[in-house]
């Protein structure tokens, strides 16, 4: 049955969206399966699959799988593959998040965890003897749990990962690909909640779990999180995308004078950031950096561009001035102040509430290892990741206008307005007097930007443009200083 569920879970795990080996040669070459979940009505567990690349690579997957004893056509969606299993017969294997019997088991998981808040003391001891076995369900002290009549959703979000919904009050996200260690988004949702931020969605619970690897070794690591489900919720960037699509639907107005200008929201996003920035640095260490670490970080910006002006010939234009971009970060004399940042901000990790701006998703970048993604790093890393998230949102929407000149000139007109809204809304609650702000932040649009065109290379060729115009903007702004730079020392 191994090598046989080892086959269906790759083929399976090939067509996800959340699957982050896409386009790389691999296979499942292990499966480690967590106990039975408690269910009357579904025969359903968690299993672990390690994926393994051609060129040595190794990934963890959590894959939940119930074994039906007949194909459901409703499930065919969540279809995996016909097993014949020593211990169940032949049935048929299912991606479980999809199954309302096993989202409720979860939950009920949950339930019974609070229910044992109060004798958590002595049971500490037997779990800690269960856990290579049993997924632990943890709850924060004090979270109001969903009811257990509430049905789990799948949410039908783009995610990399899979969230499934509760009614209108929780969220349980499932990590698809799972590393030992804590998990960032938890550990930040945690720390941000107990600081009682008011730009997250409160975190309820974790799952959390032991496994063995394909060497045999025992790890522990995360794999579930439930938070608040945001009932308000609009996603920021297709309240972006609305805005823009409003502005050039109107013959020929700026966009001060549409009504649906973005540019207040964006300012009130641009101070969100900045508070749950305070925040980060509030109850996570913060650190300066040395001088070597400064120039470390913007080597590692030369050799992305390097590698992107070898992937993508017209970059080459350009290479020079982003340089100096680069050179002025690694020598500027004034140390760098870094704390635990998002990692990985854009507008689609913004949700607009009735009671303002939260931001979601604190995993970081997911292509990043766990060492990297918890790396301290400048604020600044995010606010270039918002920046270029609104030229974006010009730039799609342009794109599916039709580009005209008086077109392009407006989407520009958007661009700059709602860039120009979110960074005056963030420095209302940060400050931006330090006078390498300016340097440092056209550093890491430009280390984003370069990052995008060589995604675009690879992924969707027909917007490889829209970095690319940004990168000829970051150029030009870059040249503009090093002349200034260079009269001033005359
Ligand atoms: N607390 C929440 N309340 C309401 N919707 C949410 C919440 N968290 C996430 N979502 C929705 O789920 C989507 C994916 O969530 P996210 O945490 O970004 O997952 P992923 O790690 O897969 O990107 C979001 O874009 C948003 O639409
Ligand atoms: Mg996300």
């Amino acid at each position: 049955m191994t090598a046989v569920l080892q086959e269906h879970l790759s083929s399976y795990l090939a067509k996800q969206r959340w699957f982050g080996g896409k386009g790389r040669d691999f296979s499942v070459v292990h499966v480690h399966s967590l106990p039975w979940l408690p269910s009357e009505d579904v025969r359903a567990r968690i299993e672990i699959a390690t994926v393994a690349y051609d060129d040595g690579d190794q990934d963890s997957y959590q894959v939940p799988l119930a074994y039906l004893d007949e194909p459901d056509p409703a499930l065919a969606h969540a279809f995996v593959g016909e097993i014949s299993h020593a211990e169940l017969g032949d049935v048929v294997a299912y991606d479980a998040v999809h199954l309302k019997s096993v989202t409720a088991a979860l939950l009920a998981g949950f339930r019974q965890a609070e229910q044992k808040t109060q004798r958590q003391a002595e049971e500490k001891t037997q779990r800690q003897a269960d856990q290579l076995t049993q997924p632990t369900f943890a709850v924060v002290e004090g979270a109001e749990l969903p009811d257990l009549s509430e049905a789990g959703m799948v949410s039908s979000a783009e995610q990399s990962n899979t969230s499934v919904i509760y009614g209108d009050s929780a969220i349980l996200k499932l990590f698809r690909r799972i590393s030992a260690g804590g998990n960032p988004d938890i550990e930040i949702h945690d720390a941000l909640t107990r600081h009682r931020s008011d730009h997250v969605a409160a975190l309820l619970g974790w799952i959390e779990a032991r496994w063995m690897d394909v060497a045999g070794e025992a790890q522990a690591g995360q794999l579930a999180m439930l938070q608040t489900f945001l009932r308000t919720a609009t996603d920021g960037w297709v309240l972006a995308l609305t805005s823009m699509r409003d502005l050039l639907i109107e013959a020929d107005l700026h966009p001060d004078e549409v009504g649906g200008d973005f540019a207040s929201e964006a300012e009130r996003l641009g101070a969100a950031t900045a508070d749950v920035h305070l925040d980060l640095a509030a109850v996570f260490d913060t650190a300066t950096l040395t001088a070597d670490d400064q120039r470390d970080l913007a080597s590692a910006m030369v050799r992305r561009l390097d590698a992107a002006v070898v992937a993508i010939p017209q970059l080459a234009e350009y290479a020079e001035a982003l340089q100096t971009s680069f050179d002025a970060f690694a020598t500027l004399d004034q140390s760098l102040r870094v704390q635990r940042i998002h990692g990985d901000l854009h507008l689609g990790q913004a949700l607009r509430t009735v009671k303002g701006w939260k931001l979601i998703d604190f995993e970081g970048e997911p292509a990043k290892s766990l060492a990297e993604r918890v790396t301290l790093d400048s604020p600044l890393r995010d606010v270039a990741g918002m920046l270029r998230s609104l030229d974006y949102a010009a730039a799609v929407t342009l794109h599916q206008f039709g580009e005209s000149d008086q077109l392009s000139y407006r989407a520009d007109e958007w661009a700059q307005r709602n860039r120009a809204a979110f960074l005056e809304g963030y420095a209302s609650v940060a400050g931006d007097d330090a006078p390498s702000h300016d340097l440092v932040l056209r550093a890491y649009e430009t280390d984003k930007a370069v990052y995008e065109a060589l995604y675009e290379a690879r992924n969707r060729p027909t917007w490889l443009a829209i970095p690319v115009a940004a990168i000829a903007r970051l150029a030009a702004a870059a040249a503009t200083a090093a002349a200034a730079a260079a009269a001033e020392e005359d």
